[in-house]
């Protein structure tokens, strides 16, 4: 009897010990669980647009021990957050594609039944169809752009005849912003100073004096693509060129290899008109039968040592006969997958000096 009760008696404690234990286990895990995601949700909060319009732009708190990136934020407003989830990892140029409907045509129904829209703005967007009255070339870029090289500016440190950028471990680099323009290149051409006027005036937007030869490098660099305007347009209408051109990288690779069966005039100009030049590796590739005669290149990622020595005499050379003072070369049109032969490009094209690296992929990119 009194063992009979012993042993209830034990089974009962351990019973209760267990229930405790359990009780508490789960106790435990929800208050760290709670804990966890309200200290997640502030972190990721971090980097909504809304959060750092409230947070006043600190370029110290986005960018201090971050390195910069020689990569190029392809359809940057794709992205979860634009801009920001590429300039807090260090990427040094992002692009957006532009929309201008000044004119009144093929406006898309969606965008124009917006209580919101105004045909002065300019819009960022992928497609016509999907574009968004909230999402401006203000909204999504220009604003944020402008909170960041205010603070950057505001500092004693800062000396007032040398702009501060955005990155703060080293504030002379320039951000570069591809404007790739869609639709009324002329229009939007001619639209884009008055946009940019606060920039101007505050010495931070890169430009060309074409009357006075002289350039200016500012913490911001306008490239425009897709649709530019012509050369001789630009020569009879502009002064100071605030918005440089993206120019082709193909043909610069070529007469930089002797190879100059592309040559034209405008290459020269396109020194004085252009920071970036630009081009599709597979165009890069096929242009150049006698130099890419491995035809599995872009299946095996690997090139061979004439087509390295192509490339690095291809892309060099800019720094040094251009007159804007940086050349930088971009590939884009680059294989994303599989990865493992993405990678090995990649690693050819940064060995071979590439200037920006055109990437979808922003979180390998800048594990890289
Ligand atoms: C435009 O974007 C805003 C913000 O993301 C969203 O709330 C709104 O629903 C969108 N409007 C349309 C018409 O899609
Ligand atoms: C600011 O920069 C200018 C131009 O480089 C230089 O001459 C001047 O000494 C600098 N001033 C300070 C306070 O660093
Ligand atoms: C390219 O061709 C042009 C026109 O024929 C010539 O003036 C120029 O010197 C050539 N450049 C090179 C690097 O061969
Ligand atoms: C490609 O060109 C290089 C250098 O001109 C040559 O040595 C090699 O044999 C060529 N390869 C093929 C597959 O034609």
């Amino acid at each position: 009897m009194t063992e009979l009760s012993m042993t209830k008696n034990t089974n009962a404690h351990k019973k209760l010990w267990a229930t405790i234990f359990l009780i508490w286990t789960a106790a435990f895990t929800g208050v760290t669980l709670v804990y966890n995601r309200q200290h997640l949700s502030q972190w990721q909060n971090a980097f909504e647009p809304q959060e750092t319009h409230e947070r006043s732009y600190s370029v110290d708190e986005f960018t201090r021990g971050v390195d910069i990136l020689p990569i190029h934020s392809h359809n940057d407003y794709w992205r979860k957050v634009p801009f920001w989830d590429a300039y807090k990892i260090g990427v040094k140029s992002v692009e957006a594609d532009i929309w201008y409907y000044a004119d009144g045509k093929d406006l898309p129904r969606k965008l124009s039944e917006d209580k919101n829209f105004d045909m002065n703005e300019i819009y960022v967007g992928h497609t016509s169809k999907f574009l968004n009255a909230s999402k401006t070339l203000n909204s999504l870029y220009l604003d944020h752009i402008w909170g960041l090289l205010e603070n950057s500016n505001s500092y004693d440190w800062s000396n007032s005849s040398i702009k501060n950028g955005v990155f703060y471990d080293d504030p002379h680099e320039t951000l570069f912003l591809f404007l790739d323009v869609k639709r009324a290149a002329a229009g939007t051409f001619e639209r884009l100073p008055e946009y940019l006027d606060r920039f101007i005036k505050k010495g931070y937007l890169s430009y060309y004096n074409l009357e006075k030869n002289i350039g200016y490098s500012g913490p911001l660099t306008l490239i425009l693509t897709g649709g530019i305007p012509e050369i001789s347009y630009i020569d009879k209408n502009v002064e100071k060129l605030y918005t440089f051109l993206d120019a082709p990288l193909n043909s610069f690779m070529l007469v930089n290899n002797n190879a100059n069966t592309t040559y034209d005039s405008d290459l020269e100009k396109y020194q004085v008109y252009s920071k970036v030049a630009s081009g599709a590796l597979e165009g890069i590739i096929s242009d150049n039968p006698t130099v890419f005669n491995n035809t599995k290149i872009l299946d095996t990622g690997d090139f061979t040592e004439v087509e390295m020595k192509y490339l690095k005499a291809g892309f060099k050379p800019f720094t040094e006969n251009a007159k804007a003072q940086l050349f930088y070369s971009r590939i884009w049109e680059l294989p994303a997958w599989p990865r493992y032969k993405r990678d090995k490009i990649w690693r050819s094209l940064i060995e071979a000096g590439v200037g920006l690296l055109n990437v979808d992929d922003l979180a390998s990119a800048s594990m890289f």
